[in-house]
């Protein structure tokens, strides 16, 4: 049984949202969605006013989803434009650089002049309305600069995790045929160099990118590195022969904005596109409603831009807002594990949103080095990314927030675009462990294998059954890979991919993904990926890949590699097969546990019985269940035998 941990008294008095309303606009908000995101959509600037408002179906054979489809607006406008009269001295970017002595406050009035500068840069070296743009950055202010010039002219990003090998970066840049790259010389974590640019050029010499005609090139640490005529170019150097004035392009609402590639179950990572104005109108409304933001906060959300946390909210949520928006360079853990505690001290934080991984890995640390940093400032903390164990709720609760700050636990996925399922802090009581209940207009469902949906209390996969406004339009450049994923295995509804419970009082806990996805630190990953990139190397002939139970990621990446015939194995070629996988996709896909595997239990047609190999992994042998449809049930023994997990 969980503890309730009910809205208190003192953050309920003040709140934006308290109980009556929030059950009041959400009966509206799903009983006449139009009228209910009519007048929400009011919250931004429209350059032409829509007269249309919900225009959705879910049916496979009929679906299409518009939002204020016949309004135009532009999204840098609305992040900076709009605020200049009343917010333009305020701070937009508090900039925390990797090592504590490097902060910035950038207002309101310097972004929009920055963003302006870019757009015209943009445009003169080709980029128009529709062009794609890479963008392969670390967490600079020049990455909120590039991010919303391109908005601002009309290109649509992909924003590209920094953390991505050179193979990862071709892959998308070929994917979504990018005319520009933005990015850095090198980056700086944790006091360790990240060869951006050297990646770059490596990607480049791939197949399939040679639509790229340019690389900006941001000079962060001014380390060595080859500028190719004339296809590299300085950013510094050309942003100062810019004006500082720009007229944003008006686009079209259904307009894309950005495509951000994320892993599914099978093949290659899948380009999600989100629209202009639907996403805006619902990540501004859901940023404001869930962290209950005031004009004088300060937000900070510690993901990383490259993933759709770090656009929704850590830059166009926040500034779409007028909020001052926090953006840290480093890493939790550098110089020490007080870090995040000394930043919330020195820049007066307010409103905390982070990962579960990264408090399971600061409470691994005890109290001590948060107890050195008084975090009187805090008043809410937020989690995300992936379930959040009781333990580490509680622990936030308690040791981060001094038993004071509401925490909300928001569930929602790359795909969503915005925060489906969450506490409102002045409305909905918490339970550690639960997301809790839907944010207005969204209408989650159980539904069991065959696809009815189940009533009260009931535990099976989660889907939503009508559309919200920030929800992805397509996968770029394959319109039925969209429809198959998310619309097939429940006909009108929208597939999650996510296991869920719901308790007596309607609470949701999201119990982790039901398909061939693994979630390593809040970043999820196909176990297909990482499979292929293994069989990729010379001495592999067969990878099985699944998750496992990990104490601070949440989940840890267990590889089962049968190697090819005379291949001895070794501990040598362990190591280096982990660091192959390292190297062909990125640090955060580095296998924790590789098992060589002589066989790999499989059906009579072949297919490789993955529950046999996530029950070993978990060092749960005494469940592998029935394995009498195995072709040769012997491998099984040896696997259990050999497991690395005891
Ligand atoms: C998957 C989406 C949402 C932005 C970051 C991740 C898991 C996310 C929660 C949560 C339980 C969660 C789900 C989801 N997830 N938030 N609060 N509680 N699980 O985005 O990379 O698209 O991953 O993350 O499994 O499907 P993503």
């Amino acid at each position: 049984m969980s503890t309730l941990h009910p809205v208190s008294a003192a953050f309920a008095a003040g709140s934006r949202i308290d109980k009556t309303t929030y059950a009041r606009d959400y009966a509206e908000s799903v009983h006449d969605p139009d009228s209910f995101w009519r007048r929400i959509g009011r919250r931004l600037d429209w350059i032409r006013p829509y007269s249309k408002v919900k225009d959705c179906s879910f049916e496979a054979d009929d679906l299409h989803i518009r939002w204020y489809a016949d309004g135009e607006l532009n999204l840098a406008a609305n992040c900076l434009d709009r605020h200049l009269a009343t917010r333009g001295d305020k701070t937009a970017i508090i900039w925390e650089g990797d090592d504590p002595s490097e902060s910035r406050r950038i207002s309101y009035r310097e972004l929009h002049a920055d963003v302006c500068k870019a757009a015209n840069l943009l445009t003169n070296l080709g980029v128009a309305r529709g062009d794609r743009v890479a963008i392969y950055l670390p967490m600079i202010p020049e990455t909120a600069v590039a991010m919303l010039a391109c908005a601002r002219i009309g290109a649509i990003h992909t924003v590209v995790f920094g953390g991505f090998s050179p193979d990862s970066l071709a892959g998308r840049i070929a994917d979504s045929q990018c005319k520009l790259v933005i990015t850095a010389d090198e980056g700086l974590r944790g006091g360790k160099k990240v060869p951006l640019k050297i990646n770059v050029d490596e990607a480049l010499q791939r197949p399939g990118t040679n639509s790229v005609e340019t690389v900006l090139v941001v000079k962060r640490t001014g380390g060595a590195i080859a500028m190719q005529a004339p296809r590299d170019r300085w950013w510094h150097a050309l942003m100062d022969g810019q004006t500082a004035e720009h007229t944003p392009v008006a686009m079209s609402a259904e307009d894309p904005l950005f495509i951000l590639y994320t892993s599914g179950s099978t093949g290659k990572p899948k380009g999600v596109l989100h629209t202009t104005g639907g996403y805006l109108v619902y990540i501004s409304y859901t940023h404001e409603c869930v962290f209950d933001l005031r004009e004088d906060d300060v937000y900070w959300c510690t993901a990383d831009v490259g993933w759709v946390t770090g656009h929704s909210y850590l830059l166009y949520g926040p500034l779409a807002n007028g909020a001052t928006t926090l953006m840290f360079e480093g890493v939790p853990n550098h110089p020490d594990s007080s870090r995040f505690w000394q930043v919330v001290d020195k820049h007066k934080v307010t409103l905390f949103y982070t990962a579960p991984t990264a408090i399971r890995a600061l409470m691994r640390e005890g109290e001590a080095p948060v107890k050195k940093a008084s975090r009187a400032s805090l008043r809410l903390l937020g989690t995300v990314g992936e379930p959040i164990n009781p333990e580490a709720w509680e622990w936030y609760w308690r040791v981060v927030g001094d038993g004071r700050c509401p925490i909300v636990d928001t569930w929602w996925q790359t795909e969503t675009g915005g925060i489906l399922i969450t506490p409102l802090p002045g409305a909905i009581d918490q339970k550690p462990g639960s997301a809790t209940l839907p944010f207005f207009g969204v209408q989650p469902a159980i539904v069991d294998a065959n696809g009815a949906i189940l009533d009260g209390a009931a535990e099976g996969n989660l889907v939503i059954t009508d559309a919200w406004p920030g929800m992805m339009r397509t996968v770029y450049g394959d319109h039925q890979r969209f429809i198959d994923t998310y619309f097939r295995t429940y006909p009108g509804m929208y597939f999650t991919g996510d296991g869920a419970r719901r308790d007596e009082d309607g609470y949701y806990w999201i119990t982790g993904r039901v398909d061939d996805v693994i979630n390593v630190s809040g970043h999820r990953l196909g176990t297909a990926e990482v499979e292929s990139a293994l069989v990729a190397h010379p001495k592999v002939a067969e990878a099985a890949v699944v998750g496992c139970p990990h104490d601070i990621k949440g989940q840890g990446i267990y590889a089962y590699v049968t190697l090819k015939a005379g291949e001895p194995p070794s501990d040598a070629l362990r190591k280096e097969l982990i660091g192959w996988v390292r190297k062909e996709i990125g640090p955060i896909a580095t296998p924790d546990h590789l098992q060589w595997a002589p066989g790999l239990p499989k059906t009579r047609s072949g297919k490789i019985m993955r529950r046999i190999l996530r029950k070993i992994a978990e060092n749960a042998p005494e469940q592998l269940g029935d394995t009498s449809t195995l072709a040769d049930p012997s491998v099984v023994q040896n696997l259990v035998d050999e497991r690395l997990v005891k």
